[in-house]
């Protein structure tokens, strides 16, 4: 049905057709992948109880807003940004880590704002990424045999029995973290990143490094001239935000977790996820008769699927026709990672799929999960070129294909970790002992990101 109301609390009601026989329950009468087992039932019953008790973490409005700024991405007016880290852990929810990472998403998206000539949707990966999928139930090492780590909203990483069994007051503590991150970086989007603009200031020793370090410096100093141009003109400080200007993104897969935080708000119809403004459904648990697409079926936030090697054409109309049967714009994103090596052949017959079912979608790359690979002493990583490789491909695939490559999904973070190899400083193999942080992807660093923003910007203008 059409959309006809501007997103902001007084906005009218949206009518939309409700799906049938769905209720924020009705999963449970679907196979459940990768979910905890939890041993105490009444315990996760009672944390489950207050879970839903407590405030939500946004609101509809801003869900509603996001999938007006994802139509129009979808109709080539907007680029979209995602990014952040693979897993949020407890420990991490702290000032700078935040305040780092959310620097340099902003600090992509005012490069890609520049070069690309059109306003960024941005989207953290965060105030929620908590769940993590798992390849196997259990873990043995040495003989002894746990419940593997499924991210902090279930258990600790640590390999004891007392901090692996799953502990559902952990869900409570995600819901408070989150909370907790969704407060700093409003308040940071509010008004702590004035100086944003001023590239000046940006961390970028790094240029010097670079085989493009004129082009790079040129591209800076044009960038700084734009932004304070624009000042000027408008009056109004460019790098100031609106609270609608950034939006909350995880991969929805505690479905616990998750039903808990959906709700009906008055004045709209159908049923919110108000924990994230954007939860995405990963590969491992899109079956079509599965738990998770009956759950996605149901919520009008604006839904990620991930999309691998694995999927082929009836899989992916399947999932449109479940989850968008309307064909709704601003409904469906979908986040492809194949791998560098793999993209060429696996995209382009999903991306004619896709169009013959008519069913509007915004296409992201995510070059990080194709691509992770181990070194000889067995360490995870990724490498730059590759990811650029892999980015580069899409955007051309696309084009070659009658579509559009509408936007980026990264693991990245805002501090210096040495977790990818490759970019400007080249890191080596050997630098990823120096300091490797994730316990589970590795993610591009501070420098990496930027450097990787200006290079899709230089890939633009070579006239993708
Ligand atoms: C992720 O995004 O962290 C992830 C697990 O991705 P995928 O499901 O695409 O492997
Ligand atoms: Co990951």
């Amino acid at each position: 049905m059409k959309n006809t109301a501007k997103s902001d609390p007084a906005a009218p009601v949206r009518e939309v057709n409700v799906p049938k026989d769905w209720n924020p329950e009705s999963w449970k009468n679907f196979p459940a992948l990768q979910q905890a087992n939890y041993p105490d039932r009444e315990a996760l019953d009672a944390a489950l109880k207050k879970l839903a008790s407590l405030p939500p973490l946004v609101t509809s409005w801003e869900i509603l807003s996001l999938r007006d700024q994802i139509a129009e991405a979808q109709a080539g007016k907007r680029f979209v940004l995602q990014g952040g880290d693979c897993a949020e852990s407890f420990e991490e929810c702290c000032s700078p880590l935040i305040t780092n990472r959310l620097k340099v998403l902003l600090q992509m998206s005012l490069a890609l704002i520049h070069g690309l000539q059109m306003p960024v949707v941005r989207i953290g990966r965060f105030a929620g990424q908590y769940a993590k999928p798992r390849s196997s139930d259990l873990e043995t090492r040495d003989g002894v045999t746990l419940p593997s780590y499924r991210g902090d909203i279930v258990n600790a990483f640590e390999f004891k029995e007392a901090t692996r069994i799953p502990d559902p007051q952990r869900l409570l503590q995600a819901h408070a973290y989150s909370a907790m991150t969704m407060n700093f970086v409003r308040s940071l989007v509010d008004g702590g990143f004035a100086d944003l603009h001023h590239t000046e200031y940006w961390e970028l020793g790094w240029l010097d490094h670079s085989p493009l370090a004129d082009e790079f410096q040129k591209l800076t100093e044009s960038l700084g001239q734009s932004l304070r141009f624009m000042e000027t003109i408008t009056g109004r400080d460019v790098g100031s935000l609106r609270r609608v200007d950034f939006f909350t993104s995880h991969e929805a897969l505690h479905l616990h977790y998750e039903q808990a935080q959906t709700r009906q708000v008055p004045r709209q119809w159908g049923w919110f996820n108000l924990g994230t403004h954007f939860p995405w459904i990963g590969m491992r648990t899109a079956d079509l008769d599965g738990a998770h697409v009956e759950y996605f079926r149901g919520i009008r936030n604006p839904l990620g699927i991930k999309v691998g090697p694995g999927m082929d054409r009836d899989w992916l109309s399947g999932l449109l026709e479940i989850l968008n049967p309307d064909r709704e714009a601003g409904r469906i994103v979908l986040i492809h990672r194949m791998g560098e090596e793999k993209i060429d052949e696996y995209l382009p017959p999903l991306i004619r799929a896709v169009a013959d079912t008519g069913s509007p979608v915004l296409w992201l790359c995510d070059p990080m999960h194709g691509n992770t690979e181990s070194t000889g002493d067995g360490i995870k990583t990724r490498r730059f070129r590759k990811i650029l490789g892999e980015m580069e491909l899409a955007f051309e695939i696309h084009l070659a294909n009658n579509s559009r490559l509408g936007g980026l999904h990264l693991e990245l973070t805002g501090e210096n970790v040495t977790e990818c190899t490759g970019g400007a400083r080249d890191l080596s193999d050997e630098d990823l002992k120096r300091d490797y942080k994730s316990t589970v992807d590795p993610r591009l660093n501070y420098e990496q990101s930027l450097e990787m923003a200006m290079l899709i910007v230089r890939k633009h203008r070579q006239g993708i």
